[in-house]
């Protein structure tokens, strides 16, 4: 069995849920990382903070190549990836647990390819099934037996960021077939299949978008309500390791050019 990654995003930046950890660098072709290898129940984890030291980097700036290049490095073929997202689903209400299967682009400026021609060619990567089924029912079940509701499947809208949607904006989202919205779920769901690595989010739902909600959203009230239900996240990401089989079952480690 590979190692599990967490990929920490906002209001997740805590490895201690871990045991025997140490700070790794790992060089990439495309800049320097810090992790954090740990373990847990006996399965070697890695736990990496998307956001960087103090919630620094927004989520077009994030390094999402050298990310996932350093835990493919790391001997990782799994990753779940937190995420705090807004609604555009009357049924997905805040603190309900989602785990989209399925995403929707509007990023407009970030590096979202490991294949950018030359000697490789080029390479068309499948994008039927961009998150892992098989950790989406372990989250699933996680989710369950901790009481929790929760939703398997939705699609998450990834918008540029780092400003919140205008409620026009929201409106067209819902109408193309949206339930979530957020700003890091692209291009790290599509890098990680490039790389046959299996991918899932546990998104929580910190609000409804807007002009859906009444209220104007800011960052704090995302940071709060994740900060509330940090405990809730925790326990699921450790139900969750415990629940994954120890062999892969899905099509995320059939790596494009292989087909
Ligand atoms: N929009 C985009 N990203 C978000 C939101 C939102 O409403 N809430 C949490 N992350």
């Amino acid at each position: 069995m590979g190692k599990i990654a967490i990929i920490g995003g906002t209001g997740v930046y805590d490895p201690s849920i871990l045991n025997n950890t140490e700070e790794v660098r790992v060089e990439t072709p495309y800049g320097t990382v810090c992790a954090v290898a740990g373990e847990y129940k006996g399965k070697s984890v890695i736990f990496m903070n998307r956001h960087g030291e103090g919630h620094s980097i927004p989520p077009h700036k994030i390094n999402y190549r050298a990310n996932i290049w350093a835990l493919k490095d790391l001997g990782v073929d799994r990753i779940l990836a937190t995420a705090a997202v807004g609604s555009l689903n009357v049924a997905m209400a805040p603190r309900h647990f989602v785990f989209p299967d399925q995403y929707m682009d509007f990023t407009k400026s970030r590096e979202a390819t490991f294949f950018d021609g030359g000697e490789e060619g080029v390479i068309h990567t499948d994008m039927t099934e961009p998150y892992c089924p098989q950790m989406r029912a372990a989250m699933k079940k996680a989710a369950a037996a901790l009481s929790r509701t929760s939703h398997n499947g939705g699609t998450y809208v990834c918008t540029e960021g780092p400003r919140f949607e205008t409620p026009a904006e929201i409106k067209m989202y819902r109408q193309l077939g949206g339930d979530l919205v957020g700003m890091t779920a692209y291009p790290e769901v599509a890098l990680a299949r490039e790389l046959g690595i299996c991918y899932a989010t546990v998104a929580m739902v910190t609000n409804y978008g807007a002009g859906i909600s009444e209220n104007h959203l800011t960052h704090e009230e995302v940071l709060a309500m994740m900060d509330r239900f940090s405990a809730d996240i925790r326990r699921l990401l450790l139900y969750t390791i415990e629940e994954l089989p120890e062999t892969r079952d899905c099509i995320c480690a059939v790596t494009p050019g292989s087909m």
